[in-house]
C-alpha cells in the first residue's frame, strides 16, 4: 500500500529520512469541530510520504519534487518563508513557516514526495501533507514538538497559506490516529480518547464520488459565519453550548438558514457522541442509523451535500441491512468528495461491487453520459504520523 518516494532516481543517493503521514476519514461529527464540538476520525491507509536528506546548498533551500505533480518546487529558507507558487507548495511552506516562526533553523533540504491520500476526495491531502511536512522536519532539525502544538502548526499553516479556515480535526487525527482506534476528540478541551474499532465483522468503505464541486471554498467559511452568528444570537460562545431547547426558543431572533445551520452542529454533537458509546458495545445498526442521521442532517439542515454524496447513501441505504450495510454519510467538509458506509465485513467486496456499479448508472446522462466511476475501498484504522526510516 505505502510507496516509497523515488528519492534515489531524483538525487542520485538514498534518502536519509522517510517519514509519512495519513489522510483520514471522519466517521461522523462533521461541521462540529469549528464549534467546539466532539468529531470521530480515523487515520486511513493512505499516506503523505517524504524521503529525504540535507543538502550543502547555500544559502540553504528546500528542494520538494512531487511525483502527483511532476514539479518541484524550491523554498529558499534563509528568509522568513512566505506563499508563492507552485500552488501545491503552499502547505509545505505554512509549515515551514510555523517552524521558522518558533526560531527553529531550518536546513538545506532535498525531498520527494508521494501522496496515495486521493486529492480532492475529502480525504485530507492536504493535512496528510502539513502533517508529513512537519514530520520531517522534527526528525531533520532534531526537535520532536508537543502533538497538539504540533497539530496546531499544520492547521494555521492551512489558514495562512492555503486560505482555508478549517478546523482542527484533519490535523489532528493525522497527528495522533492510533492502529484499530477512532479518536474521539473533544474540538474544545483538545482532549482526545481512543474508540477502539477492531470488530472483523465490520468494515468501514470510503467511496469517493469523483467529483468536487468548485463552491466549496467560500461556502465553508459562509458556513462557520452563519455557526458564529447563531451563537451570538444565543448569547452563547459557540454551538456547543446550546441545546434544541435553547435553539428552539431562540427560533424567531434568527433566519431561517441560521436556525438549521445550529440544529445540524447540536444535533451532530449529539449523534457523534452516541456513536462513541455505541461502536465498543458493537451495536452497529445504531452506529448505522446515527451516520444516517448525520447525512440527513447535513444534507437538509446544513445544506454541504450534492446530488452525488446523496446517490451513494441512497443507494447503500437500498442495499440496507439485509444485504449488509449498517449505516453511510458523507464525509470531510462536503460538495463532493467521499461517503463513509459501514458494512458487513463478508459483504464488503460485493457491496462495493454494487455502489459502483449504481452509482454509475445513477449519475449518467447530461454531461457525464457514461456515468461517473466511483473509487471504492476499504481501511481499518491507520496509525497517525511516523518515522519510517531514521
Ligand atoms: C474540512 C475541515 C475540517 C472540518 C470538516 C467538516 O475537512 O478541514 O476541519 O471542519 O471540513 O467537518
Amino acid at each position: 500500500m505505502l510507496k516509497i518516494p523515488q528519492f534515489e532516481e531524483i538525487y542520485g543517493r538514498p534518502p536519509r529520512w522517510i517519514v509519512a503521514a495519513p489522510g483520514r476519514v471522519n466517521v461522523i461529527g462533521e461541521h462540529t469541530d469549528y464549534n467546539d464540538g466532539f468529531v470521530l476520525p480515523m487515520a486511513i491507509e493512505r499516506y503523505a510520504v517524504m524521503a529525504a536528506d540535507v543538502s550543502p546548498a547555500a544559502p540553504p533551500r528546500i528542494l520538494v519534487h512531487d511525483s502527483r505533480a511532476r514539479d518541484t518546487a524550491q523554498i529558499d529558507v534563509s528568509k522568513p518563508v512566505t506563499k508563492a507558487d507552485p500552488r501545491w507548495s503552499n502547505y509545505i511552506r505554512g509549515v515551514v513557516a510555523g517552524f521558522q516562526n518558533r526560531g527553529l533553523t531550518i536546513p538545506s533540504l532535498d525531498i520527494s514526495l508521494v501522496s496515495t491520500v486521493p486529492l480532492g476526495g475529502g480525504l485530507s491531502s492536504s493535512a496528510a501533507l502539513e502533517v508529513c511536512t512537519a514530520t520531517l522536519l522534527e526528525t531533520a532539525i532534531g526537535t520532536k514538538l508537543d502533538p497538539v502544538e504540533k497539530a496546531l502548526l499544520c492547521q494555521q499553516a492551512e489558514h495562512e497559506f492555503a486560505g482555508v479556515p478549517c478546523g482542527i480535526m484533519d490535523q489532528f487525527i493525522s497527528v495522533m490516529g492510533q492502529k484499530d482506534h477512532l479518536l474521539l476528540l473533544d474540538c474544545r478541551s483538545r482532549q482526545t480518547t481512543l474508540v477502539p474499532m477492531n470488530d472483523p465483522s465490520v468494515a468501514l468503505l470510503v467511496i469517493n464520488t469523483n467529483v468536487k464541486h468548485e463552491l466549496s471554498g467560500g461556502e465553508y467559511a459562509e458556513r462557520r459565519l452563519q455557526c458564529e452568528t447563531a451563537a451570538k444570537i444565543l448569547g452563547i460562545s459557540s454551538l456547543r453550548d446550546a441545546t434544541v431547547e435553547t435553539l428552539e426558543r431562540a427560533r424567531r431572533k434568527m433566519d431561517l438558514f441560521t436556525f438549521h445551520r445550529a440544529r445540524h452542529v447540536i444535533s451532530e454533537i449529539e449523534r457523534t457522541l452516541q456513536t462513541a458509546e455505541a461502536i465498543p458495545n458493537a451495536n452497529w445498526p445504531a452506529v448505522g442509523e446515527y451516520m444516517y442521521g448525520s447525512h440527513y442532517s447535513l444534507r437538509d439542515d446544513f445544506e454541504v451535500s450534492c446530488k452525488e454524496l446523496d446517490v451513494v447513501v441512497e443507494i447503500c441505504r437500498s442495499i440496507g441491512i439485509k444485504g449488509g450495510v449498517y449505516g453511510c454519510r458523507m464525509t470531510g467538509g462536503g460538495f463532493g468528495g467521499s461517503c463513509v458506509a459501514l458494512v458487513k465485513a463478508e459483504a464488503a467486496d460485493n457491496i462495493s461491487n454494487r455502489i459502483s456499479t449504481a452509482y454509475k448508472f445513477a449519475t449518467a446522462g447530461g454531461e457525464t453520459k457514461n456515468g461517473i466511476e466511483a473509487t471504492v475501498f476499504s481501511s481499518r484504522p491507520a496509525s497517525g504520523a511516523n518515522v519510517i526510516k531514521s
